[in-house]
């Protein structure tokens, strides 16, 4: 039985997590305290503020997580929390509130990567195996990750500038849409024609996995200012074709990381695992769900509360570690940077 802890954005967030020797997950408990409220007027997360909103609030997301549990926190068998990348002052705040504990309890910490977090999630929602292939798009980050076992991760690509969310973000904000910006685009584009604009699809022609969506902000910002003042007409279509043209650039390159994947492992079911709150978006969710229904592969996505940012994912990851005896030292340090690759997954401590 694992607590985890997760604040390494606008989250602050506790689960306890149950994985049984057969690696059957069950989640006990999962609380999460949004900061949107906080960050609403400014049109995006301020550090410090996240930093100050989790000082606040852990200790009783903790309290609350192990009251809905119905435990004790001295029931736990170890402490896990993101160690990193993130914000750096909320990822502090997770980690040293776990250092605490664990050194109080007496129970071993595990440092977290919050992208092993997102990567392994699959596994406690629907069992899936290894290898599979990861697709995560979130406000941080857009990439594929190879899954081939807990630590055991190959980065196949990934945005070169602006992540998916980040650039719904970014729309939506230019659009007046608010924030965040995904939910307010889709919603918006639902009404709009998504041809009547040409955006561009930069780097699709390149033979690589990497996204840019910097490119494609830009193009949306001119073409936004070329027809203002905007009318509703115009911001529904704008949003419209934003939205289909990202579509079929996930699309495209989902195509040539499954066909990577099915050249490395012939014969195997290819499976690819959509994360991070992206993944909530319905026309790209329904793109994959043909592109795979068409190649032949399983495509699994978590139910959207544990695609983004929660604790169940942080303890379930801790628990997957754990369960290979993987703990971590009380000196570890917390890393505002740190690919999910496994020549890197192991935290360093403060003296290294
Ligand atoms: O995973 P997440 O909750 O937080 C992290 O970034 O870690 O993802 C939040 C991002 C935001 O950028 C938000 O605009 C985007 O996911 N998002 C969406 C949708 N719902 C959330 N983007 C497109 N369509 C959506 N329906
Ligand atoms: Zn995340």
């Amino acid at each position: 039985m694992i607590l985890g802890i997760e604040t390494s954005c606008d989250e602050t967030a506790a689960a306890i997590v149950l994985r049984d020797q057969s690696g059957h997950g069950t989640i006990r408990s999962n609380v999460v305290r949004s900061q949107l409220d906080e960050h609403a007027a400014f049109g995006g997360v301020v550090p410090e503020l996240a930093a100050r909103a989790h000082v606040e609030w852990l200790d009783h997301i903790i309290a609350q997580a192990a009251d809905e549990a119905e435990i004790n926190l001295a029931d736990v068998d170890a402490v896990a929390a993101t160690a990193g990348p993130g914000l750096i002052g909320g990822v502090l705040v997770g980690l040293t509130t776990a250092k605490a504990l664990a050194a109080s309890l007496g129970k071993p910490l595990i440092g977290v990567n919050h992208l092993e977090g997102h990567a392994l999630t699959a596994r406690l929602t629907n069992g899936v195996e290894f290898p599979y292939l990861m697709l995560l798009v979130s406000g941080g980050h857009s990439q594929f990750v190879l899954v081939r076992g807990v630590g055991d991760y190959e980065r196949w690509g990934g945005t070169i500038d602006d992540a998916l969310g980040e650039a719904f973000d970014k729309v939506a904000k230019l659009l007046s849409l608010g924030h965040p910006g995904g939910p307010a685009v889709e919603r918006i584009a639902k009404t709009g024609d998504r041809h009547r604009f040409k955006f561009p699809k930069p780097l699709l022609r390149e033979e690589r996995l990497d996204f840019s969506f910097s490119g494609l902000k830009t193009a949306v910002r001119l073409q936004a200012e070329a027809l203002a003042p905007l009318s509703d007409v115009d911001v529904a279509d704008i949003a419209a074709s934003f939205q289909s043209t990202v579509a079929f650039i996930i699309e495209t390159r989902s195509r040539q990381a499954l066909e990577k994947f099915s050249s490395l492992f012939p014969g195997q079911p290819m499976r690819l695992v959509v994360a991070g709150g992206v993944a909530a978006n319905r026309e790209i969710a329904s793109v994959l769900d043909l592109l795979c229904n068409r190649v032949g592969a399983e495509l699994i996505v978590p139910p959207i509360a544990l695609c983004t940012d929660n604790g169940a994912m942080i303890a379930w990851a801790g628990a997957e570690r754990f369960a290979l005896g993987d703990t971590d030292k009380l000196t570890i340090a917390a890393r505002p940077r740190w690919p999910l690759q496994d020549d890197d997954m192991r935290v360093k401590s403060d003296a290294a």
